[in-house]
């Protein structure tokens, strides 16, 4: 007698956990024009193909991400790229098992140019279309660097985002605080802005701390010593600009700032993160993982203020690669994969799904809290 066959149910879930999946994720909702390929099979991630193209030369005289700019450079490039992923890959569009393109939230110009090109791809290709949120693709991007399970705790800062999220399975997130102005991206956006040191801010402002002394300036540590893991870096700013028109700006005074800005930030982000961390309990016989997601989580004084948080709780700091932490499509293409692979995705998937500028990930938290939902003014407000 043959064996008996697992219930439909059962069947249906190995079915999805043996299929192979080949996904085209793209990526538009900010300055970064991105493609990627992403095969993923039994929870093993291979990438095929990660293009990005980051639109710096367009908004450097700016200082900042001008919208209208971003969505035209997104429209010039936008095939070219995905082109560029799919020979780099060396498959075709049939090869595909479906298009995952970020929906939101994000700059809704530069977000209806992926997205119409993703759509436009799986239509003519007969594929499901996948509308992905940007955020999601962040909270995820650890797994392109190896194996993060769930459930983990995640900082996300980026230029439009900070936030402690409970992540528990795919689809499965919960707000537990977030800035009530600023995000931290767009703080040191700023601070770069005000201090002449071109853009994007992050990167030039750690440059430049890395020779400074960390405890020149005594500034803010804004909402550090209050209950909850709310956050807030508007104040931040505002003491380094006032520090900045105090005396003339040498090399050395330059250095300072910079260098006493991101230890303000450190201490911010690490005092919330010890409180972050007594709260989770990621459950009976799991191990502790933390997990620094987003463009800001490049920078190696906040990673290791974090990674040093996550020890002394006995738990691990996770991190995506580098070129993971700024927007990428990679992450979106995972999302895309995981969607399909845990049987969310059918027929023609998202097809009728609309671009959103604001798109929460935990949305009863957004609807209880609705003024961190909204307001925030970073480079995707
Ligand atoms: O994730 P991302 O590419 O875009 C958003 O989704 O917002 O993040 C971009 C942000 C920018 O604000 C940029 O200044 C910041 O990440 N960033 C950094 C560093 N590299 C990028 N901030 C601090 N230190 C860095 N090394
Ligand atoms: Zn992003």
């Amino acid at each position: 007698m043959p064996p008996a066959l697992p219930n439909p149910p059962v069947r249906a879930y190995m079915a999805r956990m043996t299929r192979a999946l080949t996904i085209l994720g793209i990526e538009s909702s900010c300055d970064e024009t991105a493609a990627a390929v992403l095969h993923l099979q039994d929870g093993k991630i291979t990438l095929l193909a990660d293009v990005i193209h980051t639109q710096l030369e367009e908004h450097a005289p700016y200082q900042g991400v001008v919208p209208e700019i971003a969505a035209r450079a997104h429209a010039e490039i936008a095939d070219k790229t995905v082109a560029a992923a799919m020979r780099d890959a060396g498959i075709t569009y049939a090869d595909l098992d479906g298009i995952a393109a970020t929906s939101g939230p994000g700059l809704i110009g530069g977000v209806l140019v992926g997205m119409m090109t993703g759509k436009a791809i799986a239509q003519a290709a007969g594929k499901p279309f996948i509308a992905v949120n940007h955020l999601e693709g962040h909270a995820l991007s650890p797994r392109l660097g190896g194996d993060c399970a769930f459930p983990y705790l995640l900082l996300l800062v980026s230029g439009g985002h900070c936030q402690f999220l409970e992540v528990r399975g795919l689809g499965q997130y919960k707000r537990l605080g977030s800035t009530i102005d600023d995000a931290v991206g767009e703080a040191f956006d700023k601070t770069a802005k005000l201090l002449g040191l071109g853009f994007p801010g992050g990167p030039a402002v750690e440059r430049l701390a890395k020779t400074g002394n960390p405890k020149a300036f005594d500034f803010p540590r804004p909402l550090m010593n209050r209950p909850g893991l709310d956050m807030s870096f508007a104040g931040l700013k505002t003491a380094v600009a006032r520090a900045a028109t105090e005396a003339p700006l040498t090399e050395e005074r330059l250095a300072d700032l910079c260098a006493s800005f991101q230890a303000a930030v450190c201490d911010v982000l690490a005092g919330k993160a010890r409180r972050a961390l007594e709260g989770f309990d990621p459950g009976e016989g799991e191990s502790l993982r933390f997990v620094v997601a987003g463009g800001v989580a490049s920078n190696q004084a906040i990673r290791a203020a974090l990674e040093a948080e996550a020890k002394d709780f006995g738990g691990e700091l996770f991190a995506p690669p580098l070129r993971h932490c700024t927007d990428n499509a990679a992450m979106i293409a995972l999302v895309g994969a995981e969607r399909m692979a845990a049987g969310e995705i059918e027929g023609i998937g998202d097809l009728g799904a609309g671009a959103r500028p604001r798109w929460p990930l935990d949305k009863a938290s957004a609807t209880l809290h609705p003024a961190y939902a909204t307001g925030l003014k970073g480079a995707k407000a």
